[in-house]
C-alpha cells in the first residue's frame, strides 16, 4: 500500500508536504524532555485548545514523564453589541484552576492575538503560572503581546494544513503537516 501522498488537493487548492510526521515527532521529543524538566514538582494542567490542537496535545502529553492532569478547551468569539465588539468567551473548563501550573497547548500562533485573548481570559482563573506551548509559530506574523515559551517550529507566513489544523474544516486527520503550494494563490 502507498504510505504517503507528498502533494494533496483540498477545495480546489494545491497543498505539499512540508513538515513530515517523523519530523514532528523528532521535535515532540525535544519539547516534552524540556517540559519534563523544567516543569518538576508543579500542580501541572495541560489545557488544550480545541480543535487544532488535539492531535498535537495528545501526542506531546504522552511524552510527558510528569504527574498531570489534562483537559480541553474552547475559545469562542462572538459579535457583541456595538460597544463591546468581539466577545471572548473560554468554554468547556470544569476544572478549578487556581494556584496551578497551566501550559496551554495550542496548534499555531499567527498573528497572536487569539492567544492574547485566551491568556486574558485564563488569568482571571487565577492560575499560579501560565506557560505557552505551541507547534507552529508564525513568527513574522506576530504582532500578539504574549509570546510562545514552548514552540514546535517557527515556520514562514504561509497557510499550513494537517496534524490537526484544518483549511475550511479539512486536513485535520493528515499525518503530516501540508504548506499551501507557493504558485497558488492566497487562501481567504
Ligand atoms: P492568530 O489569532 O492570528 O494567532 O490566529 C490563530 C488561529 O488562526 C489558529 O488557532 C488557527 O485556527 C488559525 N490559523 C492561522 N494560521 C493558520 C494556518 O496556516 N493553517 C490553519 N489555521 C491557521
Ligand atoms: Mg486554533
Amino acid at each position: 500500500m502507498m504510505k504517503l501522498m507528498k502533494k494533496i488537493r483540498l477545495h480546489n487548492k494545491d497543498f505539499e508536504v512540508y513538515l513530515p510526521a517523523e519530523k514532528i515527532r523528532a521535535r515532540l521529543y525535544e519539547l516534552a524532555r524540556r517540559l519534563n524538566t523544567e516543569l518538576v514538582n508543579k500542580d501541572i494542567v495541560f489545557l488544550g485548545i480545541l480543535n487544532g490542537a488535539f492531535i498535537f496535545a495528545a501526542d506531546l502529553v504522552r511524552l510527558v514523564d510528569l504527574p498531570c492532569a489534562i483537559s480541553f478547551a474552547k475559545v469562542a468569539s462572538y459579535q457583541g453589541d456595538k460597544s463591546t465588539g468581539i466577545v471572548h468567551e473560554l468554554i468547556g473548563i470544569v476544572e478549578n484552576l487556581e494556584g496551578k501550573c497551566v501550559v496551554i497547548i495550542e496548534d499555531i500562533i499567527d498573528t497572536g492575538l487569539s492567544m492574547d485573548h485566551l491568556v486574558e481570559l485564563l488569568r482571571k482563573k487565577n492560575p499560579s503560572e501560565i506557560h505557552i506551548a505551541t507547534l507552529l509559530f508564525k513568527e513574522e506574523a506576530h504582532i500578539g503581546k504574549t509570546r510562545p515559551d514552548y514552540t514546535g517550529f517557527v515556520i514562514p507566513n504561509r497557510f499550513v494544513v494537517g496534524y490537526g489544523l484544518d483549511f475550511d474544516g479539512k486536513g485535520r486527520n493528515l499525518e503530516d503537516i501540508y504548506i499551501l503550494s507557493a504558485e497558488a494563490g492566497p487562501v481567504d
